[in-house]
């Protein structure tokens, strides 16, 4: 077998065109001739299936070791599909810190169709077999949270789950198969938001489900096909070239990020920072067990009297956006972005604070990065929380 870069390039030959096109082309067709009206044909319809499409499935698969996977109109699509191959009165159990959206579809949309979910720790494993009952299915979460960068065991995990025959499901999208394979290590299914990483450009939302048998190929392929969520080919494509670059573009992201973190931790206004990469924590420990690498995602705190609006909104080079994983580096404050959906109290329970702000670090120069946020802090420190506007 080759290795992980070489499949990250070449994936499936294409020998399927008569030009000797290097890449899978886009084939644009929404339905397929039959040689007639009995024939059994390979491609009959968009929804049901479209060799680009088809491509980057079989491409996820292989990177993630899988058995089947399939591709989405958007990461949610994607996990919208997952969760509809559960039953009304099936329970899962969810990580307490998965994306808003996430908690949103599975509150406000499965709950109400019947499927019971509890939230539990998985970053603490003792909290997962207490809170199992008869009808307990299955548990999902996310290895890296969002956005405190704490980290789960993926085989701690799936061993409870094995024990008690649930299926483990994993939203892989903060660290991609690059640097981590959930399903080596005893997860069932893995989802994506191939809008972040595995696309990388920030110019595609498209979402991924690989899984670890035939038998839940089978039930997620039978809802892509009757709702039809399903990506485009045009998309289908942008996500394939993207992922042929995903190896180089996380290395610098990381590097980046190691860089950023030294230039952070010698300021006196940041009081904290938040990554799997630095030493001395539990994250690291089950990041450096489990994982290739530590993602390219970072968060800090400042200290109470910097006004962190005015830090974000000085920011020059990097711009103040939610999303991650692409080229470019993006800033955001989670409790007034991304996680602005939460009640106060509870964004400050889950340790969101206001001084908080996330950076998905991208592939630039480092010393420029380096350079916008050094004047975004001097700004903020000019410019002090006005404690009136409190
Ligand atoms: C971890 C995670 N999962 C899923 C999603 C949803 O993906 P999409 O925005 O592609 O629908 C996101 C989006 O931010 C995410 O961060």
């Amino acid at each position: 077998m080759t290795g992980f870069n070489t499949q990250l390039v070449h994936g499936q030959n294409v020998h399927d065109n008569q030009t000797g096109a290097i890449n899978i082309p886009i084939y644009n067709s929404s339905t397929y001739a039959y040689p007639s009206a009995t024939s059994k044909v390979r491609w009959d319809y968009e929804r049901s299936g479209n060799p680009t499409r088809e491509y980057l499935e079989k491409q996820i698969t292989l990177l993630e070791n899988g058995k089947n996977g399939f591709a989405f109109a958007s990461g949610m699509a994607a996990i919208h599909a997952v969760f509809a191959i559960f039953k009304q009165g099936d329970h899962i159990l969810v990580g307490n810190q998965i994306y808003g959206g996430t908690f949103r579809i599975l509150n406000q949309y499965f709950k109400e169709r019947g499927i019971e979910f509890s939230v539990v720790d998985t970053t603490n494993l003792a909290t997962i077999e207490p809170a199992i009952k008869e009808n307990t299915k299955a548990t999902y979460f996310e290895p890296v949270t969002n956005p405190l960068l704490h980290v789960s065991s993926v085989a701690g995990v799936a061993k409870i789950a094995q024990k008690h025959h649930l299926l483990t499901i994993v939203d892989n999208t903060f660290l991609t198969p690059y640097l981590q394979k959930p399903l080596e290590l005893g997860a069932d299914i893995v989802v994506h938001s191939a809008t972040k990483y595995l696309s990388g450009h920030s110019d595609v939302i498209a979402g991924l489900v690989v899984t670890n048998s035939e038998e839940l190929g089978k039930k997620v392929y039978f809802v892509q096909n009757a709702l039809g969520g399903v990506l485009s080919p045009e998309s289908a494509s942008l996500v394939r070239r993207g992922i042929q670059t995903l190896a180089v573009r996380m290395d610098r992201q990381q590097q980046n990020a190691f860089e950023i973190i030294h230039f952070l931790e010698q300021r006196p206004e940041v009081t904290k920072i938040y990554y799997p990469g630095i030493k001395g924590t539990k994250d690291y420990l089950i990041a450096s067990a489990e994982c290739q690498g530590f993602g390219g995602v970072l968060s800090f705190e400042l200290a109470p009297k910097i006004n962190a609006s005015a830090f974000v909104n000085q920011l020059q080079l990097i711009r103040l956006a939610v999303s991650l994983g692409a080229v470019e580096s993006l800033a955001e404050l989670p409790y007034e972005m991304s996680h602005a959906e939460l009640p106060p109290a509870e964004r400050l329970k889950a340790g969101i604070s206001t001084q908080l702000i996330r950076l998905a670090v991208g592939i630039e120069d480092s010393s420029d990065l380096i350079a916008d946020l050094k004047q975004a802090i001097d700004f903020a420190v000019q410019h002090p929380v006005n404690k009136q506007s409190i």
